[in-house]
């Protein structure tokens, strides 16, 4: 199946990143929010994306305005009833991705493939809001969305492989790696890199090592372009710490369970990068 036209339901830090690769792609894509000034912000996002790209000599002036123009913004999900997929990019809020679903549902053709980005929540538990689980699947895609290869393609139980080989497809179409993941907490990625990095911050809180030690250790040793400890800052700690706890709640394993020092650098504010300090100071 060609994947000739995308919707996008918010344009937040992943769903503007989902609409610029997209759109540089070819790819004709229509971008929904929830009202106009969260539109508009997100439209000046997608805008200075391309403005950097064209500052940096990545695209010509003319290339930007050929991108922009494949790109509608609108506050009303109907417009995008003609669309091949629609990638759900909104909070991760069950309730609110349901509805969604749910409305898509209504307006979109049959074959139309309903796609969620969600990070944790299962797939299957978003499918069940429409009449159409055969065609939803999961899209995983990394932050930020256009440097990160990455695209994890999850199939709940009730997806068809006709629609896992299309998101195969339009991974492809779009530059991205897919890799497909069962429907599962934590799928490939974040199953693997939680524990290794909550051991990394039990590394320090039991003294073993310095937070610089730790972060050279992996860089070096293990060719990782980031410690696990800067990533982590970058990411967002409160992301790590919910995320865990979340997963450790799924699992019932030991090893998704937060350390002490992680939940009080939340309570103290220490998310990171965006508040200034985190495992590093950033002011
Ligand atoms: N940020 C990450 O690193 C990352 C990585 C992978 C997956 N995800 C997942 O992607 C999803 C979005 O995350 P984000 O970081 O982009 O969040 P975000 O808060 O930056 O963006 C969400 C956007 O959705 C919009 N929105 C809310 N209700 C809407 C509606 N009814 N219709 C249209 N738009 C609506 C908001 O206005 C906002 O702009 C979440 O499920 C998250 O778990 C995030």
């Amino acid at each position: 199946m060609e994947i000739k036209e995308v919707g996008v339901v918010g344009s937040g830090a992943m769903g503007a990143g989902i609409v610029e690769v997209c759109a540089q792609a070819g790819i004709a894509v229509t971008v929904s929010e929830a009202n106009d000034d969260f539109l508009k912000k997100g439209m000046a996002r997608i805008d200075a994306y391309f403005s950097k790209s064209v500052e940096k000599g990545k695209i010509t002036a003319q290339d930007k305005e050929a991108i922009l123009a494949r790109i509608k913004g609108t506050t009303n999900v109907a417009d995008m009833k003609d669309c091949d997929l629609i990638v759900e990019a909104v909070p991760e809020k069950l309730e609110m991705k349901k509805s969604i679903f749910s409305q898509l549902d209504k307006i979109c053709a049959k074959e139309t493939i309903l796609a969620t980005n969600t990070s944790a929540l299962s797939i299957v538990d978003i499918a069940i809001a429409t009449n159409r689980p055969d065609r939803v699947l999961g899209l995983h895609f990394f932050n930020p969305v256009p440097v990160m290869k990455l695209l994890e393609i999850v199939r709940s139980i009730a997806t068809s492989d006709a629609t896992v080989e299309a998101g195969k497809e339009f991974g492809k179409a779009i530059g991205k790696s897919p890799v497909v993941v069962k429907d599962t907490p934590g799928f490939i990625v974040n199953r693997l890199v939680m524990p290794f990095t909550l051991d990394a911050i039990r590394l320090l809180e039991q003294g073993i090592a310095t937070k610089e030690d730790i972060d050279t250790a992996c860089k070096q040793g293990l060719n990782h372009p980031m410690g696990p400890l800067e990533m982590t800052d970058f990411l967002g700690n409160d992301i790590l710490y919910y995320g865990s706890l979340d997963m450790y709640e799924k699992y019932k394993d030991p090893k998704f369970m937060p350390p002490v020092l992680l939940q009080k650098m939340v309570a103290a504010g220490w998310l990171g990068r965006k508040a200034g300090k985190g495992f590093y100071d950033y002011k």
